[in-house]
């Protein structure tokens, strides 16, 4: 599938937690981190999900080194905190995130969570001119309803909202009652974050039974069934867990064994 004109894989790399949490850098396990985003690329994944606020932007360095040299083949995904969505602000949050990841462009840029004191046209302005000067390729949004996606689609000028990344599992359906429909209707891609349930689908004993019948795991069916309507954005540091995705991205669910979940869980 194809996505701010790149080939990406239909299921991608979240990093949350790597090289530190909420603006707090952690250096203590780099190597383990560069490493295990540089072996999701090399499992095939080409979608890599980060944020300058994770690790207070020390995720984005990581993110950069792991794949270092290959930049062309994936696609990478930053969002901008909403302390900086006023235009400056977001100007420069950019150019920094670029600088980190050590990119000539950040390929899908969004607004990481609505900001109820700036306005949307404004964050929306800064992002297209992030577009012609050529940081960023394509903008989006994260965490917008429909009504919040509708008005940064209507601010947009020149440049479409290409994505929306949401939080989205088998615990957490919610966007498939308005937000995917709306999204399909309007070429927005749904990017689906916390799919495992942050790892709890692994132990749901209710996709056991579904997952025997393709020789799969529950944690490949429930990424299998979010694929149909989006981009799952797991995070996996693991070997075996980045293994265990990595097997889910030729896994095709029956339309039956497709519905059964649908209205099953
Ligand atoms: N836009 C937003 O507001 C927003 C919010 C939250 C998250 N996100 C993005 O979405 C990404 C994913 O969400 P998330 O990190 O919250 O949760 P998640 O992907 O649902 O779960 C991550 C957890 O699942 C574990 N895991 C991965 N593969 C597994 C497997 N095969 N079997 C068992 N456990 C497995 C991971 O362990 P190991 O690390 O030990 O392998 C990690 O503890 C984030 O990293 C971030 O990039 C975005």
């Amino acid at each position: 599938m194809r996505l701010c004109d790149k080939e990406v894989t239909p299921i991608g790399l979240g990093t949350w937690g790597m090289g530190g949490g909420f603006w707090t850098p952690d250096y203590s396990n780099d190597e383990a981190y560069v490493e295990a985003i540089r072996y999701a690329y090399e499992r095939g994944l080409r979608l890599f999900d980060t944020a300058e606020m994770y690790g207070g932007g020390h995720t984005e360095e990581l993110v950069g080194r792991a794949l270092r040299g290959v930049q062309d083949e994936v696609l990478i995904i930053s969002k901008v905190w909403p302390n900086h969505l006023r235009h400056d602000d977001l100007i420069r949050s950019a150019i920094n995130s670029r600088a980190r990841l050590g990119i000539k462009a950040i390929d899908l840029y969004l607004i990481h969570w609505p900001s109820t004191e700036v306005p949307i046209i404004e964050s929306i302005r800064a992002m297209e001119e992030l577009i012609e000067r050529g940081v960023i390729r394509c903008m989006g949004v994260s965490n917008f309803d429909v009504r919040l996606l509708e008005e940064a689609m209507a601010a947009a000028r020149k440049y479409e909202v290409v994505a929306d990344e949401v939080e989205y599992s088998i615990y957490h359906r919610e966007p498939e009652r308005d937000l995917i429909p709306f999204a399909r209707r309007n070429n927005v891609t749904i990017i689906a974050y916390s799919p495992l349930g942050k790892g709890s689908v692994a132990r749901d004993r209710r996709l056991v039974e579904i997952a025997g019948r393709y020789g799969a795991t529950p944690v490949q069916v429930a990424l299998s069934y979010l694929k149909r309507s989006s981009i799952p954005i797991p995070k996996a540091s693991r070997r075996e867990h980045i293994d265990e995705i990595a097997g889910a991205l030729r896994l095709e669910l029956s339309d039956d064994d497709y519905e059964a979940i649908r209205k099953g869980l």
